[in-house]
């Protein structure tokens, strides 16, 4: 039995770091987790322009943590062609960002019309831009539990068709259709996996009372398509990587009778991940999972830090003190059996 694994510190290929001082309790988590992110730019003020994910790359930089954002841009339709250019330009964007108008947590600056964007798509693939798509459609007649098969039969399909060299991430992929979409795509089209959607279904939503904390968008789908999920990550294909979209609300926020979607994994995230490959025999597939295909995809070295990861267990704690107030963790109170430990001297 494998108890100690030693590794290239990771990458966090999907991240919201937020803002104002949730931004420095995030940071501190994720630092410690991982050397790189991609950080997700749906701020209050979305991340529309080049300068403004200029302000933001630096005020995360100024806590001074040995941690690389990776920085992306919201997309929105007043997105221009030179803007593209000059995010490509600046070296610290790595990707656009797709929400469609409403579909989660401060989308409503978001894409109305996809195809309007067709033009902008053109520019991305000429410039090697990867989108980066929260692949939902946010029409409030469709079933919540069928936006993702119904976003990619509407509207994968034909970006992917119409821009066969465009680099898509598929991100927090929750559904069967969303694996084989991206199994029978070209090289170009590759998914981040959340912990949440390899190891939970429906049922840990809402069977035996609601479970707020586990309520995340996409939300959790039944156990054929969790089952799916988990064998994509854990199967060696370099399509599927570490993204947690670990997404910080206040517990009061979460535990509430209009609930706020997100999971905060960012504290033990390669812990949890470690936790999933081993139960199902495959830890052996963690590291490339986790700090190699990411990397590949976005064209980035590898990072040569180390982390070390030791067979321990360990109690997720039940709350987290944020700022006189609380935010519960992903497993909060459940007992996982991987740790980082410090490296040996
Ligand atoms: C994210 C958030 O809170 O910013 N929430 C979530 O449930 N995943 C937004 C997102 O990625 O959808
Ligand atoms: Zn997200």
């Amino acid at each position: 039995m494998t108890n100690e694994l030693i590794i290239n510190k990771p990458d966090d290929m999907h991240l919201h770091l937020r803002e104002g001082e949730l931004l420095g309790f995030v940071l501190k988590d994720t630092a410690k987790q991982f050397a790189r992110a991609i950080v997700m730019p749906n701020l209050k003020l979305p991340v529309t322009t080049v300068n403004l994910a200029r302000n933001y790359y630096d005020a995360i930089k100024s806590f001074g943590y040995d941690f690389q954002p990776l920085m992306t841009l919201y997309l929105t339709s007043e997105l221009s062609k030179e803007e593209i250019k000059r995010a490509k330009e600046s070296e610290i964007i790595h990707g656009i960002k797709l929400y469609p108008a409403g579909v989660t947590t401060n989308s409503k600056d978001g894409i109305t019309s996809i195809d309007s964007c067709f033009n902008l798509f053109e520019e991305m693939q000429k410039y090697n831009l990867p989108l980066l798509i929260h692949g939902e459609v946010s029409d409030s007649k469709v079933d919540i539990f069928d936006r993702e098969k119904i976003f990619i039969e509407k509207y994968l399909i034909k970006i992917c068709q119409h821009f066969p060299s465009l680099r898509v991430v598929f991100e927090h992929i929750s559904t069967k259709e969303a694996v084989d979409f991206v199994l029978e795509s070209s090289v170009n089209v590759a998914a981040t996996i959340t912990p949440q959607h390899a190891m939970l279904n429906r049922n840990d939503l809402l069977s035996g009372g609601i479970k707020p904390h586990n309520y995340c968008l996409p939300v959790l789908k039944r156990e054929k398509h969790q089952k799916a999920i988990l064998q994509s990550a854990i199967s060696g294909n370099p399509k599927f990587f570490l993204g947690t979209d670990s997404a910080p609300h206040l517990t009061s926020q979460k535990e509430s009778a209009c609930g706020c979607a997100g999971v905060y994994s960012a504290k033990t995230a390669i812990e949890i991940y470690a936790d999933i490959f081993d139960q199902n025999d495959a830890l052996d597939m963690l590291p490339n999972f986790c700090n190699k295909f990411g990397a590949d995809f976005y064209s980035l070295p590898y990072n040569q830090t180390k982390i070390r990861l030791e067979r321990k267990d360990y109690e997720i704690p039940r709350q987290l003190e944020f700022n006189g107030d609380k935010i519960t963790p992903f497993l909060a109170g459940q007992t996982i059996h991987w740790q980082i430990a410090e490296m040996p001297h």
